[in-house]
């Protein structure tokens, strides 16, 4: 095994991921969906939601805390608008059934807006924005989450890292925002963990409600700060994100919501999370939307750059970026301790671990 990592091929993640789900107890087809969220994460660069992320919810599975045959209903429907549990199914396969649910909508009505209860976590939150773009649509998605934020002046977190997506088609381009609420998802201090490296000022409190840079620490506290960081940097307005968020998705649902709802990896009770899918059909307005966007975003990326050695990005172009060099060194490069953690699960599943290729 490489010291710097392992170089593995998109197929072979795919392979493993859902072995892994199988193994656990899913559905073929339920373990496709979420071999095909969770790959995305890291092709796009987000490993805090790749591979990163499997072991929880395989451990959702195999305790039941979550039920992997599930399939999602409706509970109740207008022509534009939609309620759907979940049924306490994977987030994945709630995702994309309230998605697919919302552009059908889309298309009849010009507007789909589609909210779940009764669903897990499901992943990268951009995975469904990007669904209803790759078929023309403007897609929005939204989840709450175990309490890992925290409040503008609070000690302990009372919100989730509330992720915001919006995706929409441009002319040859694209538009794609996909964030936490929090100054980073909670994946990303455990990838800081992974790697024994420090923590930026910012991303997370201790126990006493100080600014932290200690990984382990911010992981035993799991207080993170909102998006803006404290008070001073303006963390108010990502309190306030996090909260629209919730009403969005805990609130319209009548999920759990806020601090109400299982703490972080906690398997003795139903997640009941809420979601929220949006698809909008930008042709019943004004034409020439994707030529318009196109050229905003070109413009935006044509500004004098204030370091000269780095240019001006908008939202997608990083993830743009990463699939380019997945492509053209054949996979993804996984850090060893990852690539550890996976052989550990492979031995415990009692399935092929995953095949580098260097
Ligand atoms: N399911 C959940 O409960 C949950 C919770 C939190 C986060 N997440 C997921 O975690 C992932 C990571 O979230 P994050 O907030 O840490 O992401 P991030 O900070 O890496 O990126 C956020 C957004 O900023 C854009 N961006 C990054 N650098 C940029 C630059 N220099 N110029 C312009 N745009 C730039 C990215 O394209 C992206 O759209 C997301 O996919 C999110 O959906 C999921």
């Amino acid at each position: 095994m490489a010291s710097k990592g392992c170089l593995i091929p998109l197929p072979e993640i795919r392979r493993f991921i859902n072995d892994s789900m199988i193994s656990a107890g899913s559905p073929e087809s339920h373990a496709a969906m979420m071999a095909e969220v969770l790959s995305a994460a890291d092709y796009r660069g987000h490993f805090s939601h790749g591979l990163n992320r499997l072991e929880m919810y395989v451990k959702d599975v195999m305790t039941k805390s979550t039920d992997a045959h599930a399939t999602p209903v409706i509970v109740s429907e207008k022509a534009s608008i939609a309620l759907v549990d979940g049924r306490n199914g994977l987030g994945p396969v709630v995702g994309n059934f309230c998605m697919d649910l919302a552009m059908k909508k889309a298309a009849e009505t010009g507007v789909g807006w589609v909210s779940a209860r009764g669903t897990n976590h499901y992943g990268i939150a951009g995975w469904y924005s990007l669904r209803a773009m790759a078929k023309g649509f403007v897609g929005l998605s939204f989840t709450n989450s175990s309490p890992l934020l925290s409040p503008t002046r609070s000690k302990a977190a009372a919100l989730g890292t509330n992720p915001i997506t919006l995706a929409a088609p441009a002319k040859g381009d694209s538009f794609v925002l996909d964030m936490a609420t929090s100054t980073v998802a909670v994946g990303k201090i455990e990838m800081q963990q992974r790697k024994r490296e420090p923590l930026p000022p910012g991303w997370a409190q201790d126990k006493e409600g100080h600014i932290t840079t200690d990984a382990d620490k911010a992981m035993e506290a799991s207080c993170l700060m909102p998006l803006g960081g404290a008070e001073e940097t303006s963390g108010y307005k990502g309190t306030g994100l996090a909260l629209m968020v919730e009403i969005f998705c805990g609130v319209l649902s009548g999920s759990k919501y806020g601090p109400f709802i299982r703490s972080w990896k906690n398997t003795s009770e139903e997640a009941n999370l809420g979601q929220c899918f949006i698809a909008l059909d930008h042709s019943a307005f004004d034409s020439g939307f994707e030529d318009r966007l196109s050229h905003l975003l070109s413009t935006i990326r044509a500004m004098e750059p204030a370091n000269p050695e780095k240019e001006v990005l908008v939202p997608g172009d990083p993830e743009k970026w990463h699939m380019k060099i997945v492509d053209e060194q054949g996979g993804i490069i996984y850090h060893k301790n990852q690539i550890d953690s996976s052989m550990q699960l492979a031995q415990k599943l009692k399935i092929a671990p995953m095949k580098a290729v260097n």
